[in-house]
């Protein structure tokens, strides 16, 4: 029972008839949730339509809801909309249905399985720099994006997507870009023919259109590749059934989408930061020179890349892939005192949280340096959660950061991304956070500029 004085729902904006439209939260989610923050702290009540929101801010609140009580919780009604594309795939399904794949697919991800990754991360990443010329313009969102959807092909599913790659990258975007208007994606169901639910059709038929065909292949060879798809395909149930290929095509393109954009976006996040932060690039530079003196990364060097690991702790902490979190109450409970019910939404954003002055100094710098201490042991567990936590925490972690680090310093070593002039760089808050225009730059060979950044390294060396 709760207390007669106990307040029912938390502050939040009196948006009146603006619930109705969802316009600031739709328009610009992350300037939205910064300033519920701002005015409301902790806990701030939102309502859209009838639907009761809590948006929480606090570390310790946060573990409560992902952690503690992650039971008492499905996924949040944007991910859930979305299921006509993700179907019951690792990051939609719930319950025993979810634990099951969940547990099947966690030996493709095993510490030691990944580190036979790392060469192909490399290999890949090489590849696409003999394509790049010196002087030339590019995006490097579109390279990023291309590159990691190879990877995530080639060592899940043994499947070389080049030839894919453009058309398979072209419909992910088109479903990225429909994903980023909630209004949308929560209250025109799939199932009516608007001109941009048929889209949507489309582009999902074209990207199941390769995912069916990596499956049959497989099917028919009957080898049994030692990756993901193998252990899928030889799963059985108790009763011996064993997948249908909707199974399959639903944990293939969730794969291919929650393994590609997030850690494409964080690397695109990474080049645009580091254009703009000439003495982080610097010092990443001499780590590449010292530690790879010109030859390709391997698996054995990332413990010596300290400062590139720093470097991309600090991106996913400014740009947080995964931007914000939501939750739907299934059991009735409290949430940071306040009483929550069946079929009320919790959120969280790491975008607002990662950028917490109580967690970080000067929280808007890029400064990887703040890693090299002891700072992450001194935070609330929660103050940096790019991964998310509990049970529902990213399968793909350690995947993630290898492959950032892995492809982050093979093209360091050899190129330089310069900015190009009056281009401007936005963040788009869909389903992930990435780069609304891409990232353009121009492309500058690294041998031309190392007698110069010696000589720089040199100069403050004598004015130290
Ligand atoms: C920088 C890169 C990445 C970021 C920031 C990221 C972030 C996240 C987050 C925050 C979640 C939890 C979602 C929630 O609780 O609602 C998640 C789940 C998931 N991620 Fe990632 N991810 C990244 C890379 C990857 C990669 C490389 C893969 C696979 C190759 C992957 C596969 C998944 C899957 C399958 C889930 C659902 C897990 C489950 O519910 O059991 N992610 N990711």
């Amino acid at each position: 029972m709760w207390r007669a004085t106990r307040k029912k729902f938390p502050p939040g904006p009196n948006d009146g008839l603006k619930r109705w439209s969802l316009g600031p939260l739709n328009d610009n989610p992350l300037k939205y949730f910064t300033r519920l923050a701002r005015d409301y702290g902790d806990v701030a009540g939102i309502r859209v339509l009838n639907f009761g929101t809590i948006f929480i801010n606090h570390p310790d609140t946060i573990e409560e809801v992902l952690v503690t009580n992650a039971r008492k919780y499905t996924k949040g009604r944007v991910l859930r909309a979305n299921r006509h594309v993700f179907g019951e795939g690792l990051l939609t399904s719930e319950g025993e249905f979810w634990l099951r794949q969940r547990r099947l697919a966690q030996p493709a991800f095993h510490r030691a399985r990944i580190a036979s990754y790392a060469a192909t991360m490399v290999e890949y990443t090489q590849r696409m720099l003999e394509g790049w010329q010196e002087g030339e313009e590019l995006d490097a969102h579109q390279e990023m994006m291309r590159l990691t959807l190879q990877i995530v092909g080639k060592t899940l599913f043994d499947a070389d997507v080049e030839r894919d790659a453009q058309d398979v990258g072209k419909s992910l975007e088109m479903l990225l870009e429909i994903g980023a208007n909630f209004r949308r994606t929560i209250f025109v169901p799939h199932w009516i023919p608007t001109p941009t639910n048929l889209r949507m059709k489309r582009e999902v038929a074209q990207i199941e259109k390769i995912l069916y065909r990596i499956i049959a292949e497989r099917r028919a060879s009957g080898r049994d590749a030692g990756d993901l798809l193998s252990m899928l395909l030889a799963a059985q149930d108790e009763d011996g059934t064993r997948m249908t290929d909707k199974q399959l095509r639903d944990e293939t393109i969730t794969l291919f989408l929650a393994g590609h954009e997030t850690t494409a976006s964080t690397l695109s996040w990474a080049w645009w930061l580091l254009a703009q932060n000439p003495a982080v690039e610097a010092k990443l530079h001499a780590e590449m020179d010292t530690v790879l003196a010109g030859r390709a990364p391997t698996l054995d060097d990332l413990p010596n890349l300290s400062y590139t690991a720093h470097v991309i702790t600090e991106v996913l902490r400014l740009y947080p892939a995964a931007w914000g979190l939501a939750r739907l109450v299934v059991e009735p409970h409290e949430v940071a005192g306040y009483p929550v019910t069946k079929g009320m939404g919790v959120a969280m954003a790491q975008w607002v949280v990662h950028r917490d002055p109580r967690w970080y100094d000067e929280p808007e710098k890029f400064q990887p340096e703040r890693w090299e201490g002891d700072l992450l042991r001194r935070l609330p567990r929660f103050a940096y959660f790019p991964f998310g936590g509990g049970p529902r925490q990213c399968i793909g972690n350690t995947f993630a950061l290898m492959e950032a680090a892995l492809v982050l310093a093979t093209i360091a070593q050899k190129f330089r991304l310069r900015l190009v002039a009056h281009h401007r760089v936005v963040p788009l808050a869909s389903i992930t956070l990435r780069p609304r225009h891409g990232v353009r730059v121009t492309l500058e060979r690294r041998h031309q500029i190392n007698a110069r950044d010696s000589s720089i390294g040199a100069q403050s060396a004598v004015a130290d």
